[in-house]
């Protein structure tokens, strides 16, 4: 009889809260594994990870289809809630109140040997509600500030410039956090304390009842349910909830939509990986003559103009170039004959100083 009771199964999640979990786990998991490498991005892990994934193109298009999924998500939790508090009459059980405040200071005087017994937890414990909020507050500013780096020029419509470097430190400071909650709390928690399948199976064992949820357990066994509404106000209510839901549901997909098509560009995220600019804001007083000599063997100029600059058939040498930095910006920039322009993308300005400061210090072939 002990026995039977020790592997006694409660249900705890029912298959629609399942499903949502299993979206919630896919949709994290995955901008987390897009994300991070984008925010250390100059790291050679996020490199390999990027380059793994397809390029950083197709990670931020991964990036924006999972975002759009949690988004989704987001939605038709909120109507999950809706429906279950105002149309069936269920509390409320994610909400803090003073009395989770009670148990945790009971469970850590616990913990400290200064209590003899674990506090009687309910349903949803102190810890389960804070990581459920986490998750909401979480979800919040993420979308907000991914509204903004997503949408970049609208967003300084009405906002000044410097919201979009502090959306970008927003969003990757709490992905951080967020990744550290989930690898540290809610593994442990969940996975090291006692390997907690409910999430997957529905099912939880009263052992992890009887610590986690002892309040719940002796509901149950005093068969004692939660107050909800009768049945014939819950048929009632119901014909109220569906139009209700249907006009809020729209709007917000019409809303989704509209997010996720605001504008065609949006924030490089990640500096272009053709071009590594070396130093984008070089004065004509700080071009040096050495990084203009290790850049030529690697650009196209040293093609046509050869290895040591001194020129080739029909194509000028260039040692000893005498005319100005800006002469010199027009022809590279604007191309002269069969000189091909070329352009920012393949050559920054930087570096465009630096040589041209090296030409000047060649002697010119005799
Ligand atoms: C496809 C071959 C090619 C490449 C690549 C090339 N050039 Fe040229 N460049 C030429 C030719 C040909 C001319 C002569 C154009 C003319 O006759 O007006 C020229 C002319 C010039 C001139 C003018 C020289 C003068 O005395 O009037 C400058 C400066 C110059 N190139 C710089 C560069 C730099 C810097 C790069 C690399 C960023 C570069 N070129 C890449 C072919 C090339």
């Amino acid at each position: 009889m002990a026995q039977m009771t020790e592997r006694k199964q409660y249900s705890r999640f029912t298959p629609a809260q399942r499903f949502e979990h299993i979206v919630l786990l896919v949709s994290f998991t995955g901008l987390a594994l897009t994300g991070l490498p984008q925010k250390f991005s100059a790291e050679a892990w996020a490199q390999s990870m990027i380059t793994a994934l397809g390029g950083i193109e197709s990670v931020r298009i991964i990036h924006r289809f999972l975002a759009t999924l949690l988004m989704a998500e987001a939605i038709y939790h909120g109507g999950v809630i809706t429906y279950k508090l105002f149309v069936l009459g269920q509390r409320a059980t994610m909400i803090p109140t003073l009395r989770d405040l009670w148990d945790l200071r009971d469970w850590i005087l616990f913990n400290l040997g200064l209590k003899a017994e674990h506090p009687h937890l309910p349903r949803f414990n102190f810890g389960e509600k804070a990581e459920y909020l986490a998750v909401v507050w979480g979800t919040l500013v993420m979308v907000l500030t991914g509204f903004m780096l997503w949408n970049p020029i609208a967003t300084t419509r009405f906002l000044p410039g410097e919201a979009i470097p502090s959306a970008r430190a927003a969003h990757g400071g709490e992905a951080l956090l967020a990744v550290l909650a989930i690898v540290i709390w809610h593994m442990y928690n969940v996975h090291l304390k006692r390997f907690n399948r409910s999430m997957f199976t529905g099912k939880i064992s009263r052992e992890a009842m009887e610590e986690e949820h002892a309040e719940e357990l002796e509901a149950i066994e005093e068969g004692r349910k939660p107050v909800v509404f009768p049945q014939e106000v819950v048929v009632k209510n119901r014909l109220y909830f569906w139009p209700f839901a249907l006009v809020i549901s729209t709007f917000l997909v019409a809303g989704l939509i509209w997010f996720i098509t605001f504008e065609q560009t949006a924030i490089t995220t990640v500096p272009r990986q053709d071009v590594v600019v070396y130093a984008p804001q070089v004065t004509p007083a700080s071009a040096d003559p050495a990084v203009g000599a290790a850049l030529w063997p690697t650009i196209r100029c040293a093609r046509c103009h050869g290895d040591d600059a001194s020129g080739g058939s029909g194509v000028p040498a260039l040692r000893g170039l005498t005319m100005n930095f800006d002469d010199f910006y027009q022809i590279v920039r604007s191309g002269r004959d069969q000189m091909p322009a070329i352009g920012r993308e393949e050559i920054p300005d930087g570096y465009l100083l630096h040589l041209w400061a090296w030409l000047q210090s060649l002697q010119p072939k005799s």
